[in-house]
């Protein structure tokens, strides 16, 4: 499935040759995997049924028994709904939101039985029976039940035993509901010259293809599909695979049929279809696959599927030469839908994206969402190769999938759009974010044993940021490990050897011996522990060791992995070292020889500390001269000071020093780290004392940087460098919401004259999201007002979600409370819509009880909407609990709600505890170093460049 990430910025990177390739002893290349699979036993069962008496009764688990092998599906779907309604006709018909259909699944019996188990949910079944394949014959069952205890169990009762090695066929013909959840086959609606259209989309990963018809729902059982659509005449039906040519296609005045070839084996969590007017635009038409873009009319009139268009072709292409493998379809449907749950869903050969992961208008959109675009693409054609043709056995591993898929993105992006610079910026986004994560104990393994995750719920948690993030990271640091020209090689036969097949965790990663290291063994300590190491060095006894980094006290000690790093200091490196032990190491390059610093690259998924005198050699560097250490190294020394300063591995004054250097500093990649970290403090302190002298700080930090860009900004221009282009968003951001006066005028000064002349917008696209927000902070119920009109009128997604984020940001307490009925009310805010706007309250100062409370209140109804979706909500608002208060309304509520999902409530328990801990041991010092530090880097208060920063604009005019 797509995912929430967040983008940004290059750099120069540092030239690190990797010398592992040098070693000889490669005996073979890595990734893979011997085959386990056995075609006719594909899911291991925890318990073995008894051989002697026949059992009756669900199986053991919430797994299907793996006694019966699905081959074939035959499929009619037959949605009754109107693709368009007159809602002003008094006589126009009532809309029909049923579907009906049938199925015929042809399995065969490996292991004797006399129940057939499959997965059915939310169907009414209308006729039932089973036949023997090969004698034609009805076999005659007894009864059929239907378990409501959360499996989804249809079992259907035989009168004889179905035979070892017999093949059987199951018809049900069923009717169902139209969902409006946005799960299963659902309704997504827009309007469109004055009339309400309705579209027809489908959502199935991971458990929801039970909900459109009677199936083996796990994704090892493979089987090939053939679908018939039965729709109405003025609209056109997309499968996953092409149609068939059909020349009488018409039934009668009302409705046709189109029917697809079947598909290859595939799982049937990436079963899809559609059904709209969309029109559509083509890709390149000598490309040997036919893509094809399907949105609303008004988004393909005006060109706004075009850029993802062009890309398309382009990553495809890449992903073929890379992998050695052809896209196997002839054609490819990418799919835009008003609603859609996840940021988009690879279904094999028709994915289905939301309007803001595919759709950009060159007038109106932020230039840097085309960053979201392009990964979100990427992402999901990696998925055609990673997840469609290859597959995890289950969804304890679905990280093979998802990690993959976001680690490609990351390089095919950086193929297509090379000017960009993108990969790095990614890369360290993804460690860093899964680091957040993967420091608390509610943490869990990128690949936890299978029968753990049992549940539809437990299923649903697997799509998490360690999930995507954790393994695209760690993928990262293994290519980097392996160099990548080894780690493709192996990529390339693991996708031979297993396409259309599944795979485990424990099949991968096999047979490479580097330089005495199992990469088998190596990989097993990121994929089977939770957590990652901290590496502490001092550079005076030349000596490493390795521990697991918390924030809270590890639940389980002795965790060890096997980290490969690479050693640099002023004058030497970068050498390779791996650290495989649970002792301290003694090496020569951890040992600084003439008083100069030691440094460890920052492209592992590790933290790494020192001793307090190399820390001090460092931070002197980065004051002296930090252009001698890369970019990317000076992020990751800023939020490893930050991080071990929250675990309490180094004071957090030496965290809050590493920001100084930054008067002079213009990276985008230093400052985002910077103030990402500096958010922290934020949300803990922005209700107390230290905030005023912080707020000074963070003023004053960021004053030459706020000139350095200050004639494009009052121009509402932008540079032409993309990481300055991020850059210049922050600042203004980072500007603005402490207080600079320069800023908030500029924003105010914007704001208004749109206000005057409203179908005149003359900001520029990239800053809409920082002046929208701050001018709305800046201002009063006017701005507000107007804010909220647009937000009604506003016709593409990216602005309505600009404007649904500027509404949050005001700070008149009844403005956010007034934004918060809204959301209850689906004429004024899109369902689609309030949960982030909860979430966005509940990050403002002033909105966070507010939005705590009308959480609480509303859990059930919101909960109704999306399951999961408030849970995520709660977490995200406990990031800023620090009270004891806060903290028992949380326990309350988890007594209160049990329905809650345990694993996020106690995320969100667990970092409030850290947070009122870090708050009361550290409050005093953050106060007092904020107030010895008002003014950075000794500089007088006055708002203009540094000297650096005139040289480095200097050099860069020219
Ligand atoms: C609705 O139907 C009624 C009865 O057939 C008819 O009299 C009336 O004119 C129709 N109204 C409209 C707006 O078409
Ligand atoms: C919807 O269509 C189904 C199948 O044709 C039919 O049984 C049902 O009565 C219809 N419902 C409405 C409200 O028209
Ligand atoms: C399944 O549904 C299709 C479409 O309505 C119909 O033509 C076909 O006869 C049905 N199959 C059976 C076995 O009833
Ligand atoms: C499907 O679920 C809805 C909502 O829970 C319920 O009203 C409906 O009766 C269910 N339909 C079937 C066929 O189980
Ligand atoms: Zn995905």
């Amino acid at each position: 499935m797509g995912k929430e990430l967040h983008m940004s910025k290059p750099f120069a990177v540092m030239a690190v040759a990797m010398t592992v390739s040098a070693v000889t002893g490669i005996i073979t290349m890595i990734i893979l995997y011997q085959i386990q699979i056995t075609p006719l036993n594909p899911t291991p069962r925890p318990t073995p049924l008894p051989t002697t008496t026949l059992p009756t009764g669900p199986p053991p688990s919430m797994r299907l028994p793996g006694n019966l092998v699905p081959k074939s599906y035959q499929l009619y779907f037959q949605p009754h709904l109107y693709s368009s309604i007159d809602l002003s006709d008094v006589n126009a018909t009532e809309q029909n939101l049923t579907f009906t259909g049938n199925s015929t699944v042809v399995f065969q019996c490996v292991q004797k039985t006399k129940s057939i188990f499959l997965h059915s949910n939310n169907l009414t079944l209308l006729e039932l029976y089973v036949t023997n394949v090969d004698t034609k014959k009805i076999v005659p069952h007894l009864d059929y039940k239907e378990y409501d205890d959360g499996t989804h169990f249809l079992e259907v009762q035989m009168t004889d035993a179905l035979t070892d090695g017999g093949n059987y066929s199951l018809f049900v013909a069923f009717q169902g509901e139209i969902q409006d959840d946005l799960s299963g086959m659902y309704v997504s609606t827009y309007n469109e010259d004055g009339l309400k259209k309705y579209v027809v989309a489908t959502q199935l990963e991971p458990t929801d293809a039970r909900k459109m018809f009677p199936c083996f729902d796990e994704p090892a059982l493979k089987a090939t599909f053939d679908v018939t659509i039965i729709h109405r005449l003025d609209t056109t039906a997309l499968g996953n695979w092409d149609k068939k040519l059909d020349l009488k296609n018409i039934i009668d005045d009302e409705w046709k049929y189109t029917r697809f070839n079947p598909t290859k084996l595939m799982s049937t969590y990436l079963l899809a279809f559609a059904v709209s007017e969309f029109p559509f635009t083509s890709g390149d038409p000598t490309s040997r696959v036919d893509i094809k873009t399907y949105a609303r009319k008004d988004a393909i009139e005006a060109g706004q599927a075009d850029y993802a268009v062009g890309i398309t072709g382009k990553l495809l292409k890449t992903y073929e030469e890379h992998f050695g493998i052809n896209y196997v379809l002839p054609k490819l449907d990418q799919f835009v839908v008003p609603d859609h749950r996840a940021a988009a869903m690879e279904n094999w050969g028709l994915i289905m994206y939301q309007e803001s992961s595919m759709l950009y208008d060159k007038k109106k959109t932020s230039l840097l969402q085309k960053d979201w675009i392009a990964d979100v693409v990427a992402h999901e054609l990696a998925h055609q190769w990673f997840g469609n043709l290859v597959t995890m056995r289950w969804w304890n591993d679905v990280w093979l999938n998802e990690g993959f898929s976001s680690y490609m993105a990351n390089r095919a992006v950086a193929q297509v759009e090379p000017d960009w610079n993108m990969k790095e910026i990614l890369e360290m986004h993804q460690r860093q974010d899964a680091f957040e994560i993967d420091a608390l104990n509610s943490s869990h393994p990128l690949s936890p044993p299978a029968n753990q995750i049992q549940t539809t719920g437990e299923i649903g948690e697997m799509f998490s940021t360690i999930t995507y993030l954790k393994g695209a990271a760690v993928l990262t640091m293994l290519a980097g490990y392996l160099t990548e020209r080894v780690f493709d090689a192996g990529i390339k036969m693991y996708l031979k050897e297993f396409e259309f097949k599944n795979t485990e965790t424990q099949d991968a990663v096999d047979e490479a011996h580097l330089s005495g290291i199992n990469v088998t063994e190596m990989m097993n300590t990121w994929t089977k522990q939770i957590g990652f190491p901290v590496v502490t060095i001092n550079t005076t006894e030349g000596e490493a060791y390795q521990k697991q980094f918390t924030l809270s006290p590890a639940t389980e000690a002795g965790r060890v992995w096997h980290i490969p790093m690479r050693v640099m200091s002023k004058t030497s490196g970068p050498l390779p070292v791996v650290l495989n032990s649970d002792r301290p190491v003694h090496k020569d390059e951890f040992r600084s020889k003439k008083g100069e610093w030691i440094l460890v690259n920052a492209t592992g998924y590790f933290r790494v500390n020192y001793n307090p005198e190399n820390w001090r050699r460092l931070l002197d560097q980065l004051e002296m001269d930090y252009t001698v250490i890369a970019v990317m190294e000076r992020g990751q020394l800023i939020d490893d000071a930050f991080n071990l300063a929250r675990a309490k591995l180094v004071n957090i004054t030496l965290a809050l020093n590493t920001t100084r250097f930054l008067q002079n500093d213009t990276e985008y990649l230093t400052w985002e780290v910077t103030i990402k970290n500096l958010n922290y403090f934020v949300d803990m302190f922005d209700r107390s004392i230290v905030y005023g002298p912080m707020q000074v700080y963070m003023r004053n930090l960021v004053c030459p940087l706020y000139t350095f860009f200050q004639n494009y900004t009052d121009n509402s221009s932008i540079p032409t460098d993309r990481s300055q282009q991020e850059n210049q968003v922050n600042v203004i951001n980072m500007a603005c919401s402490n207080g600079l006066p320069a800023c908030q005028k500029m924003a105010r000064t914007m704001f208004r004259q749109w206000m005057n002349n409203e179908t005149n917008n003359r900001i520029n696209p990239n800053l809409r999201s920082a002046i929208y927000c701050q001018a709305v902070a800046a201002g009063g119920d006017k701005e507000w007002e107007f804010a909220w009109k647009m937000y009604k009128n506003a016709t593409i997604d990216q602005e309505r979600d600009l404007l649904t984020h500027a509404l949050s940001c005001t700070n008149k307490i009844w403005l956010l409370s007034r934004l918060l009925e809204y959301t209850l009310d689906p004429e004024k805010i899109r369902k689609s819509d309030v949960l982030e706007i909860i979430a966005a309250v509940g990050s403002n100062a002033v909105g966070q009880s507010l939005a705590w409370n009308f959480l609480r209140s509303h859990w059930l109804v919101l909960r109704n909407d999306d399951r999961l979706g408030p849970s995520y909500v709660l977490k995200d608002l406990a990031r800023r609990f620090s009270t004891e208060v806060e903290l028992q309304e949380l326990k309350q509520f988890q007594m209160a709600e049990n329905a809650m999902e345990s694993r996020l409530m106690n995320q969100a328990i667990e970092q409030t505890e850290a947070n009122i801990q870090w708050v009361k041991e550290n409050k005093q010092t953050v106060l007092n170093w904020f107030m010895a530090n008002l003014s950075p880097g000794n500089t007088p208060h006055v708002c203009s460049p540094t000297q650096t920063q005139i040289l480095i604009s200097l050099t860069q005019a020219r």
